[in-house]
């Protein structure tokens, strides 16, 4: 039994329920919010509409875990009101009491987020997105929302929104990272509540196939230097169509990013990873969640009782390939927690035929990890006994990872679902370590120790259950492992 709002409540059993993601026991739901980790506590607030499985006015949606894996729903923690839906933001531990609405040794959580006022939208106002706070005194079980609400004021700009916020310790300063249409704007706040603009970036930089929504900006070391990371979500103008999380690499002074590199990178090539963004409050440790869908046709999904889930979390890092930093994403080692004892697990197999059958029935949800000497095209088919199936492979002429969903099932929902998506192969190695994470309804792959990375739905009549290799001459796969993963609801 699973305890939601308080009452006993039936298992997460219906069909395409995620076993091992977080998706809400009912209804809608989009962005990752407000995620802050405090006193053992890992808190994930969420887009949230109570009304249905479509979008409509936003909540925060709340949930919360010790472990990164198994989640516990608790009641909305924000609700609509009259200065509009709650948006997406971000929530931090205020150590140091500067907003005043706790005290040192008793530090109030403040969320930041957008107030978006449906009826100034409709008025053809430009100015309905303001960013406003609201504290918890409790460790983020109630809320109340500032009394001086909006504390940063629409200066005209449509897209005026998902306010992400840090304590810069240099400067002894809040920085707000805020999407404003088609770049960021950096803001600075002693207090969280005054605030003043720093400095724009990325009119002219990056990929702009849509508006730029959801930032996020934190340090990460690599070989000792510490370097800026800025994540800017993308919808439209994603690498597989539709949204996507674009990052650059840089350096912050407290004012001004300036960026190293100038094009497009990706922290998820897959259709279905967006809004990303990671925990405050976990130190020097950056864990990033997304959403597990795509705005093309999240509001399609033939789910019925909810509808979307989060990926997995993954802990980032940052590696150098010829001469760039390249921002690297592992799924978090917490998961081990919910592995069972592997039911393939293999030294090395040298496969000499195109086709190799795996005669082991796959599980419900699992882990699965080889490695390669030499990386060759190869292709791994994972099926159904209504036939069909969902293909994963790298094609060596392309230097591409691909995951084809043509034939994965339910398909129909929206003309932009039957696809192959792509991932550029980024690391220049011989050998070529590969992670794939199978749920009810998705995979996410992790390739070259987390270099390339797809997170990707699909909708089977059944569960894939039976694996088999084509294209495959001469491969060798080593310490090949096939781990089944605990349902994280039983
Ligand atoms: C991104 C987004 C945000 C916005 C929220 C509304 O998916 O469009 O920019 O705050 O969703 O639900």
């Amino acid at each position: 039994m699973f305890k939601v709002f308080g009452q006993e409540t039936e298992k997460y059993q219906e069909l395409y329920r995620p076993q091992v993601h977080f998706s809400p026991k009912e209804h809608w739901l989009n962005d990752p919010n407000g995620m802050v980790y405090y006193n053992g506590t890992y808190h994930l607030f969420y887009q949230y509409y109570p009304g249905g499985i479509n979008w409509g006015p936003m909540h925060w949606g709340h949930a919360t875990s010790k472990d990164l894996m198994h989640w516990k729903e608790l009641p909305i923690a924000l609700y609509p009101d009259s200065l509009g839906y709650i948006f997406s933001g971000s929530a931090v531990v205020d150590v140091d009491n500067t907003s005043g609405f706790g005290s040192k040794g008793k530090p109030p959580i403040v969320a930041i987020f957008t107030h978006h006022d449906p009826k100034a939208e409709r008025a053809g106002r430009n100015d309905f997105q303001n960013q406003s706070i609201a504290y918890s005194l409790d460790e983020g079980n109630t809320w109340v929302k500032y009394r001086g609400n909006p504390v940063l004021k629409n200066p005209g700009i449509r897209d005026f929104r998902d306010p992400k916020v840090m304590w810069y310790a240099r400067q002894k300063k809040w920085i707000m990272t805020l999407a404003t249409l088609d770049h960021i704007t950096f803001y600075s706040s002693p207090n969280l509540k005054d605030w003043k603009k720093e400095s724009e970036f990325g009119k002219h930089l990056g990929a702009h196939g849509g508006v730029w929504e959801c930032p996020d900006l934190f340090p990460l070391t690599f070989e000792g230097k510490t370097y800026w990371v800025l994540v800017v979500n993308l919808n439209p103008g994603g690498p597989n169509g539709g949204s996507a999380t674009q990052y650059f690499v840089g350096d912050f002074d407290g004012s001004t990013f300036m960026p190293l590199n100038k094009d497009s990178k990706w922290a998820d090539y897959g259709p279905d990873e967006y809004a990303g963004i990671t925990w405050s409050n976990t130190g020097k440790r950056k864990i990033f969640l997304g959403w597990m869908s795509n705005w093309e046709y999240a509001g399609q999904l033939p789910t019925e009782k909810w509808r979307n889930a989060m990926t997995l979390p993954r802990e980032l890092s940052l590696t150098k390939i010829n001469g760039e930093l390249i921002l690297v994403s592992n799924i978090v080692r917490e998961l081990d927690a919910i592995a069972l004892k592997p039911v393939v697990s293999k030294a090395a197999l040298s496969i000499n035929q195109p086709e190799f059958k795996f005669e082991q029935k796959l599980p419900g949800q699992f882990k699965m990890k080889f490695s390669l000497d030499k990386l060759t095209t190869h292709t791994l088919k994972f099926q159904n006994d209504a036939g069909e199936q969902i293909l994963i492979g790298y094609d060596d002429e392309k230097k591409h990872y691909f995951i084809d969903r043509t034939k994965s099932g339910v398909v129909n929902f929206n003309p932009n679902f039957a696809k192959i998506v792509y991932a550029p192969r980024l690391a220049i190695t011989s050998n070529s370590d590969i992670e794939l994470v199978f749920d009810y309804s998705s995979v996410e792959l992790f390739a070259d120790n987390g270099l390339s990375v797809m997170s990707c739905l699909f909708f089977p009549h059944q569960p894939f259950t039976h694996l088999t290799l084509v294209n495959n001459k001469g491969i060798i796969l080593k310490n090949l492992e096939i781990v089944p993963l605990k349902s994280i609801w039983k």
